[in-house]
């Protein structure tokens, strides 16, 4: 007979059992939030998997997650839930011909989003994420050109406010790019009370309605603080489950998105993201595979530009 494994009560079991360590981005699923070690955003990610005493590391969020941490923490495992789990802006920028194009700007300085494959970030000289962009690129010197990658809609809101003129790279993150201001704005008009918030990866008629900007843990912490009882909030959805377990008194509705010119319903959860399962997890910790492996020089020069931002947001 089919025997019905416990996931949470295995996965915890396995964990202490392995010294294992699950760091989960706000994305992912609320049953894998609620047996994680750490949940955050991608800097509070980057940060924990360089500090771990942890002997493996699970990681419940994308490929260019779980390789920041293996680039952090080279002596530990690193293993993802689903090796599959990519991110629309690392595609939109393979190295080769990233390469190609910053070979015709020799003098600029690369910024690279987090969100991007190892190998770009080889050719870059200081990654950021939301929560530091801003502070990162206005660490290198007025007069220096900057190429921003890959995130153009991040890239074009940070020219605003730094009032920079960085070039930027076309690449975009599938989800935040499907919100749509209009219906946003008709949302808003039936709940009149509610604050509309944005993460920086929207596109600027989503950023121009909302009243704060911000990374996930920015827009958690913000719905926290601010007096409002109500919020429209355009990013991926599963943040929702920090946000309604912080303030449960408060009400939030997931921006409405479009595709193809027609209303989406699940648009607003990354498809990237959502591979990832309970019972994947369980068979990752188990079998501590698909493992996060990268060649030494790939780990050493994308190192350099994540120390970079590190020291830079401490
Ligand atoms: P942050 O959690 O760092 O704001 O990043 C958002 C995101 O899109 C991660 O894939
Ligand atoms: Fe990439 Fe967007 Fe998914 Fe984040 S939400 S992993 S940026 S596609």
């Amino acid at each position: 007979a089919l025997e019905k494994i416990d996931y949470v009560a295995e996965i915890n079991r396995l964990k202490k059992e392995k010294n294992a360590v699950i760091l989960a981005h706000y994305y992912q699923t609320a049953d894998i939030q609620d047996v994680a070690d750490y949940i955050g955003d991608s800097l509070g990610l980057s940060q924990q998997a360089a500090k771990t005493k942890a002997d493996m590391i699970v990681f419940a969020g994308v490929r260019f997650m779980a390789e920041t941490a293996k680039i952090l923490s080279p002596d530990k495992k690193v293993v993802l839930p689903d090796i599959n789990a990519g991110c629309s802006l690392e595609e939109s920028a393979p190295a080769d011909v990233f390469s190609a194009f910053k070979a015709k700007h020799p003098d600029a300085v690369v910024i690279s989003y987090v969100n991007c494959s190892a190998e770009l970030k080889t050719l870059t000289d200081i990654v950021c994420t939301s929560t530091n962009a801003v502070k990162i690129v206005e660490s290198v010197p007025k007069d220096k050109q900057i190429i921003f990658a890959p995130d153009k809609n991040l890239g074009d809101y940070l020219n605003r406010k730094t009032g920079r003129d960085m070039i930027l790279w076309d690449g975009a993150c599938m989800v935040h790019e499907a919100f749509s201001a209009d219906m946003i704005t008709e949302l808003k008009a039936k709940h009149p009370d509610a604050e509309i918030i944005a993460h920086p990866e929207s596109e600027k008629p989503v950023l121009d309605v909302a009243s704060y900007i911000g990374s996930t843990t920015g827009l958690l912490k913000y719905t926290m603080s601010s007096p409002s009882k109500e919020f429209i909030v355009a990013t991926e959805s599963g943040i929702l489950h920090q946000m309604k377990k912080a303030s449960p008194d408060k009400k939030f509705h997931v921006a409405p998105t479009v595709k193809n010119g027609y209303a989406c319903q699940a648009c607003q959860d990354c498809p990237h993201m959502k591979l990832n399962t309970m019972e994947k997890l369980y068979y990752c910790l188990k079998n501590e595979k698909p493992e996060i492996t990268l060649p030494e020089d790939v780990i050493r020069d994308a190192k350099a530009p994540i120390d970079r931002m590190l020291e830079i947001s401490a």
